[in-house]
């Protein structure tokens, strides 16, 4: 009997990379989906499309516990992997009330609902960096003090210590992976490095002459997210559950991000980066940057990719996809305004 796994927020960034993993070692594979996601599959699906025929889909909202408890007692996992979130910190500060209806209520539904029907499932929770937020210590670790500076980021905490609780109450094996940005070709539009990497192919293309964004200041620890969800299988493969900091240790700025993006094709940043007030936070995270040298000495796991090299995969794919060559995004490309789609809305990231 291969293992059956779950994977909420399954049409994602990180759910798609994991769904594919998840294939190549031979596990039956369910995903939960918004149904609106069902009836446009060619643009809410289109992450999926290297394993679309070898896993299952299934309509659910992650917002209603009828409908998890529902699905859960259909598929009766081995392994459900929790990453169903408004992941966006931006979108947090416009609308808390449902940030935190969807991801804290959302993650005490899959809790709750596995704990009654298949208490032996393992389950990851996506935990974030942006719980350190205004952090008190560089880098940080698994013992580093949590001080959110968004919604997002506090429904992320309420996550991370309802599914401790569950650990040490009921004793679930239940983890959360302290994940720090990660990006990819299938990052949405909405994030900085994507609406970089997606803003540079329009202005190569002639489509516009200017990318307009926030805070070039702020610092990230950008890894590769198919790496990262490595790391979230190999959690769930320990004899003990536990949490753990995936990051690659580097710190680089939005402005070396768009240094990097644009030399790489022989363009000057500063010719075409504006600022703009309406890309700045109400309330920022400056700098963050992981140890994640627990990850390395029990999971073996390390990051691989380099800054650099992950900028410049991201350019080029969206160089090609404009070129009509190839697409990679489940989303309709935005004019990069950054502002909140509702398409977007519990996606994980
Ligand atoms: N999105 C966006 N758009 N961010 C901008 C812009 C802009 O125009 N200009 C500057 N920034 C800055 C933000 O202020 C922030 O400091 C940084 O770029 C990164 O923003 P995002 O890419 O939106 O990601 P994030 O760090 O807020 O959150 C991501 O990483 C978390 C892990 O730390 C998301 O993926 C979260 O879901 C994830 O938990």
């Amino acid at each position: 009997m291969p293992q059956r796994a779950l994977i909420t927020g399954i049409t994602g960034q990180d759910g798609s990379y994991l769904a594919e993993l998840l294939v190549a070692k031979g596990y039956e594979v369910h995903g939960t989906v918004r149904r609106v996601a069902l009836e446009d599959p060619a643009h809410r699906l289109a992450r999926l499309h290297t394993v679309r025929d070898k896993i299952t889909l299934h309509a659910a909202s992650i917002e209603s516990f009828a409908s998890v408890f529902k699905i859960i007692a259909e598929i009766q996992p081995d392994e459900c992997y929790h990453l169903a979130a408004q992941s966006f910190v931006s979108y947090s500060f416009d609308d808390e009330f449902s940030t935190f209806n969807t991801n804290i209520n959302g993650t005490h539904f899959v809790l709750g609902a596995l704990r009654q029907l298949v208490p032996r499932c393992r389950v990851y929770f996506a935990g974030s960096s942006e719980m350190f937020g205004k952090a008190d210590e560089v880098p940080q670790n698994e013992r580093t003090r949590f001080h959110p500076r968004s919604s997002y980021g506090i429904s992320k905490v309420a996550g991370y210590e309802l599914t401790r609780n569950y650990r040490e109450a009921y004793h679930a094996f239940a983890v959360s992976g302290i994940l720090f940005n990660h990006e990819s070709p299938r990052r949405g539009y909405e994030f900085v490095t994507r609406k970089i990497s997606s803003g540079l192919a329009r202005i190569l293309a002639g489509e516009t002459a200017q990318l307009a964004l926030g805070n070039l200041e702020a610092r990230r620890d950008w890894g590769h997210a198919r790496e990262y969800t490595e790391a979230m299988w190999r959690m769930l493969q320990q004899d003990e559950p536990d949490d753990y900091v995936i990051a690659t240790g580097e710190t680089h700025s939005v402005r070396d991000f768009c240094e990097a993006a644009f030399s790489h094709v022989n363009l000057d940043y500063r010719d075409y980066v504006v600022q703009d007030d309406r890309f700045f936070r109400p309330a920022e995270v400056d700098l963050l940057v992981g140890d994640a040298s627990k990850a390395k000495r029990v999971l073996a796991w390390e990051p691989k990719t380099t800054f650099r090299d992950l900028v410049r995969e991201m350019v080029d794919a969206d160089v090609r996809a404009i070129a009509g060559h190839e697409s990679h995004a489940s989303e309709p490309r935005t004019t990069g305004s950054g502002g909140f789609s509702s398409e977007l809305k519990a996606q994980s990231s």
